[in-house]
């Protein structure tokens, strides 16, 4: 193969060094620069792993403070943003409107094309983390017919999301601090996640020089796929369709059998070959937020909780390693919360996009960086001359 290793899939090959997550796939470990991601999840909020991805350390109370303020007020996105979304399809699937209009964001901020002025670069950050929730929340409004409704900056992160999802113009909106609380863990838990497919996407994207808005729209795109983000839909969805606790084995049986392409949802990862962390720490959420919402008997739990437990001691998954993974259970908490499955990826998106900034930036100020440039092994027709179309057979 020459000078170049043929790595389908880069299963094998590293594509850069990172200081920011440690992931030991064997013992089922997540670290944010060195801080267990169950005890982010546990003592911390969304914004301070925001800001422990970006700076590299957990913030004092007054740095914390400062970076919620600037986070806060840049929720708002340009009043031209709504004419983005009213282009779109009413039907549209809100990731494909996601990508459209965060890439548009690129078109409102040139300040941000100046990639080489570290305080630029800040600023996008902290932009992106802001605008692309409202951006979410707007998606998920424009898909069900109801206004837009505006951040409200005197509510912390995830109530402001909701807030801004759920509030109706006609109604008063009355923030549940249970289900605020869910929300930003699963937002914590999906913050980042090292050199996923979407990450690296991102990054590779980032290594040409593009506007920051441009890149993180790549992976918002390569996030949308059923192998990656778009597994808590189709997780979600898959449960449905099992429907009841005496269907799983026939399922099961589907996800062994070899000539049936099917898989089951929100099993086996990449990297994990053991339970994924954030799953469990998702399980506990799930039933925080059915308790808070008075869901005693939710089929989907049944049917998740019952699939789990046939497929742990099934011995095709045991020898295979296929564990549930974060989106597993992060479907049915989101349903509880009331959300679409279209919206899920979406979700997931909102909350990845400080992983994927963090890496963007550390990418951008690693001296080391050069354009991502992948080689291939050619398998293609060997020399041959043109042929004029007369002479084409
Ligand atoms: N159900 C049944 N069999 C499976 C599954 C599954 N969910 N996942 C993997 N396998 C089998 C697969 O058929 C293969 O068998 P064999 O060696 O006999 O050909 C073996 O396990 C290894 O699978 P692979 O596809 O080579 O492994 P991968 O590392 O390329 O794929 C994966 C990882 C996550 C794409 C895959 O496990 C999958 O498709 N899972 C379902 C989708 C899913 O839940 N994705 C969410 C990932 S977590 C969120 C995120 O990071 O985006």
């Amino acid at each position: 193969t020459g000078a170049f290793t043929y790595d389908p899939g880069f299963t094998s090959t590293a594509s850069c060094e990172s200081q920011i997550t440690y992931i030991d796939g064997d013992e089922g470990i997540l670290l944010h620069r060195g801080y267990p991601i169950e005890q982010l999840a546990e003592h911390g909020d969304f914004l301070e792993a925001c800001y422990l991805l970006l700076y590299g350390e957990l913030p004092t109370k007054s740095q914390k403070a400062d970076f919620d303020f600037r986070v806060t007020r840049h929720t708002m996105v340009h009043e031209q943003m709504s004419r983005f979304f009213s282009g779109f399809r009413r039907d549209a699937h809100p990731m494909a409107v996601m990508v459209g209009c965060v890439g548009a964001l690129s078109a409102f901020y040139h300040d941000s094309t100046d990639i080489s002025d570290p305080h630029q670069r800040m600023v996008a950050s902290i932009r992106m983390i802001a605008k692309i929730p409202t951006l979410a929340a707007m998606a998920y409004k424009y898909h069900i017919g109801q206004p837009f409704v505006y951040p409200r900056n005197n509510l912390d992160f995830a109530t402001n999301f909701l807030h801004m999802c759920f509030a109706v113009p006609c109604e008063e909106y009355v923030p549940n601090p249970v289900l605020a609380r869910a929300m930003d863990r699963i937002f914590i838990l999906h913050a980042d996640h090292e050199q996923n497919a979407s990450t690296s996407t991102v990054r590779l994207a980032g290594s040409s020089g593009a506007n920051p808005f441009a890149c993180i729209a790549a992976g918002i795109a390569c996030l949308w796929g059923p192998a990656h983000g778009g597994a808590n839909e189709a997780a979600l969805t898959m449960l449905g369709e099992i429907g009841t606790v005496d269907r799983i084995p026939e399922y099961i049986a589907r996800a062994k059998d070899k000539n049936d392409p099917f898989r089951l949802m929100g099993f086996g990862h990449r990297v994990y070959k053991n339970y994924d962390p954030r799953a469990k720490i998702m399980q506990q959420t799930t039933r925080e937020v059915l308790a808070e919402l008075g869901i005693k008997d939710d089929p989907l739990l049944d049917v998740a909780m019952e699939l789990e437990r046939i497929a742990l001691t099934d011995e095709y998954f045991i020898e295979k390693k296929l564990y549930p993974n974060v989106d597993f259970y992060s479907g049915i908490t989101l349903k509880a919360l009331g959300f679409p499955t279209t919206m899920f990826t979406v979700l997931f998106a909102v909350a990845r996009t400080v992983g994927w900034i963090a890496q963007w930036k550390e990418m951008i100020e690693d001296p080391h960086q050069k354009i991502g440039r992948p080689r291939q092994l050619y398998t293609g027709a060997t020399p041959r001359d043109y042929v004029n179309v007369e002479d084409r057979k």
